[in-house]
């Protein structure tokens, strides 16, 4: 897809050429100097009860008398918010789909004056519409005609040109990013190997300037990761340990580190799990996959900034080689960890990861995983869980969901939610009760994260989608990008 910016008068849009103008409006009226010809058929539309100007309406019109475009699309936003931008031009561009159109114009009227953020939700919503998965299904619909969007700028806004081109910018970088991760995530478990996600990231490390370094299971070993190993030693595809480095200011500038669970399959080893919808356990690998995704994005928009990624990835299955319940473990940090369920293996891949993070002497570690079925069930797939060890970092990293419209929700660390980790036979056993199971799994990772700044996303619940829409999201792309962007200045 290919954006543009276009300055227009507002009080003329109907002479716009293109295939199709969309009008995204805020508000309850349309504003006094706004085009006569469009506000006259937008009021037309209300009397004859074919459009409200309210969130969640929308109204396709032909040839409309008046209008140079031979479609017209009226997309109501209702109070002007960057969410309701978003939901509206999806609205708009469901309209326009299977249609003929190749070239949209859209512009957003009533939102006071354009955002560096509005125009990054107009790519990221338009790229979002027309996603298609074809890489195992080439019979998939082929993606949609429109192949080019124009955001129109009012030649009012004095200063509107500068934020659409930074926001535009902004959307394509995080849009790559987002592409990446749902490609990755998408692809079934044994296409998206941890040998794959290996060669993805040293792939990215070619096309966008990272250093890239993948450690095989000996190279694990000699880091006594014992932990990480331990899962991966029931499957016979080979684990990967990814290192990926961005380096965008000087050495000495502590990086930012970002740590992705990369279970590319979770059948929850011996503590089997039921068959029923055993296969979105392919997705168990979202939280590399965003990491990944996230380190495109960042190396596409050049912050000046050090950003380290790292990835535990290996399968997590139950053979005659796997580790059973009971066992005991010795974790890289030498705290043993007694496996009282398999499928509790998220927290014991990132624990080592966790540890391996402390020679980076990091600013701050950002650990995302699908790793709770508990977080599903507090907060839906609406926002991710975040943990974070100081009230700074965890505002810093829900005003990067703001901003992103990529959501999260603080949830707790009291100590009292360690107690069920206690284990007669280890330092610490990997699981807890069913109760509070998100908690107690952030609080497993803590013991882990106490040399620096660590914040931790659950992103069970956010990073793919089951039923009919049946696929990965991208999330937490847009946050952790944003994230990295505000650590950076
Ligand atoms: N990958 C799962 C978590 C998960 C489950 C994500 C369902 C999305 C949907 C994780 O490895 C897991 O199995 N967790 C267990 C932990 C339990 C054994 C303490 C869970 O949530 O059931
Ligand atoms: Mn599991
Ligand atoms: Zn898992």
């Amino acid at each position: 897809m290919d954006f543009r910016i276009q300055s227009a008068s507002f009080g003329a849009l109907a002479s716009s050429n293109a295939d199709a103008l969309i009008l995204i409006i805020a508000g309850e009226t349309l504003p006094a100097d706004f085009d006569a010809a469009l506000a006259a058929l937008a009021k037309d539309a209300i009397k004859l009860g074919d459009f409200e100007l309210k969130a969640g309406k929308t109204l396709a019109l032909l040839r409309p008398l008046g209008v140079k475009a031979p479609r017209l699309v009226l997309a109501g936003a209702g109070k002007p918010s960057l969410k309701g931008a978003r939901a509206a031009l999806q609205g708009a561009l469901a309209q326009l789909k299977g249609r003929g159109a190749v070239h949209a114009a859209v512009a957003f009227v009533g939102f006071d004056a354009l955002s560096e953020s509005l125009a990054e939700q107009f790519v990221l919503g338009s790229q979002d519409a027309a996603y298609v998965y074809r890489h195992t299904k080439p019979s998939a619909p082929a993606p949609a005609k429109l192949a080019k969007l124009t955001l129109l700028i009012d030649k009012a806004d004095a200063h509107a040109a500068k934020l659409a081109k930074a926001g535009l910018a902004r959307g394509l970088a995080i849009g790559a990013g987002i592409e990446l991760a749902r490609e990755c995530a998408n692809r079934p478990g044994n296409h998206a190997t941890p040998t794959f996600l290996g060669e993805q990231a040293k792939a990215l490390g070619k096309s966008h300037g990272l250093k890239v370094e993948v450690l095989d299971r000996k190279a694990c070993e000699k880091l006594g990761m014992g932990s990480f190993l331990s899962v991966a030693q029931g499957s016979d595809e080979p684990l990967r340990f990814i290192v990926a480095r961005y380096e965008g200011a000087a050495k000495t500038v502590a990086p930012v580190v970002l740590v992705g669970k990369g279970i590319t399959f979770d059948s929850g080893g011996i503590s089997l799990k039921p068959g029923a919808g055993m296969d979105e356990m392919k997705f168990d690998m979202g939280g590399a996959a965003s990491v990944l995704g996230t380190m495109r994005a960042v190396a596409e928009l050049k912050p000046k900034i050090n950003v380290v990624m790292l990835i535990a990835a290996c399968e997590n299955m139950p053979s005659g080689h796997a580790v059973k319940p009971g066992d005991v473990v010795t974790s890289m940090s030498g705290q043993t960890i007694e496996n009282l369920n398999t499928d509790a293996e998220g927290r014991l891949v990132l624990c080592d990861a966790l540890t391996y993070a402390e020679r980076f002497n990091p600013a701050v570690v950002v650990d995302v995983a699908t790793l709770t079925g508990a977080c599903v069930i507090a907060l839906g797939g609406v926002r991710s869980g975040m943990y974070a060890s100081d009230d700074e970092l965890a505002a810093s990293l829900s005003a990067a969901g703001e901003a992103a419209l990529d959501l999260c929700w603080r949830m707790p660390l009291d100590e009292e939610y360690d107690e069920g980790l206690k284990s007669n036979f280890a330092d610490v056993a990997n699981v807890a009760g069913r109760e509070g199971g998100s908690i107690t799994a952030a609080k497993f990772l803590q013991r882990f994260a106490s040399k620096y700044r660590w914040g931790h996303l659950d992103i069970a619940g956010t990073a793919w989608k089951s039923g009919a829409a049946k696929g990965g999201t991208g999330r937490p792309v847009g946050l952790l990008t944003h994230f990295v962007l505000s650590q950076a200045r």
